[in-house]
């Protein structure tokens, strides 16, 4: 089911979000929420979506891109649906990436935003099933963004100058990079 999206400014986008418990892995409930979360990207567009984006506060992420979809980004390569609970990040690099970002909480806005930029992560798909790996591109910067969402930050917070926030008809054709 489609689920209209949180916008900046709902609480919901700006406080930490609960762990999905042990026992609510492969239920009803979980697999519903998901379902929800994949409907709405996909009607939306985004490459990635987290739960309190549509209003629940739980610690679920969907990662899902292919690079024939993309104008907007070059080189991402694919990404075929990820499930993303629980997720941890570590940080393997001070190295830092400027990436002009965007949310589908932010319709019509881009903004640079500077990350490590690779990263080790862990998590648990909808099963249960721990997941784990590495990974110094595009997927290292979606999940830095939505993991983000879990702990109520949205990317403007960590944007270091405000003046490339900009909205997408706005901008120059060097700032789509
Ligand atoms: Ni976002």
């Amino acid at each position: 089911m489609i689920v209209p999206i949180r916008k900046m400014g709902d609480p919901c986008l700006l406080v930490r979000s609960s762990e999905v418990a042990a026992g609510d892995f492969n239920q009803t409930e979980l697999l519903q929420l998901i379902q929800d979360l994949r409907d709405t990207q996909h009607h939306l567009g985004g490459v990635g979506i987290a739960a309190p984006q549509i209003g629940v506060n739980k610690r679920v992420v969907l990662i899902e891109y292919y690079q024939r979809d993309t104008t907007r980004y070059a080189n991402v390569g694919d990404c075929p649906l990820r499930v993303i609970i629980n997720p941890e990040i570590e940080f393997l690099t001070d190295e830092h990436a400027v990436f002009n970002e965007g949310c589908l909480s932010l319709p019509g806005l881009r903004g640079k935003v500077s990350r490590p930029a690779g990263i080790a992560y862990k998590y648990y798909d909808q099963f249960g099933e721990l997941h784990s790996g590495e990974d110094f591109g595009f997927f290292a910067r979606v999940m830095q963004h939505e993991c983000d969402h879990l702990d109520g930050i949205l990317y403007p917070f960590r944007m270091q100058d405000l003046r490339s926030l900009a909205f997408i008809d706005a901008e120059t054709s060097d700032a789509a990079s």
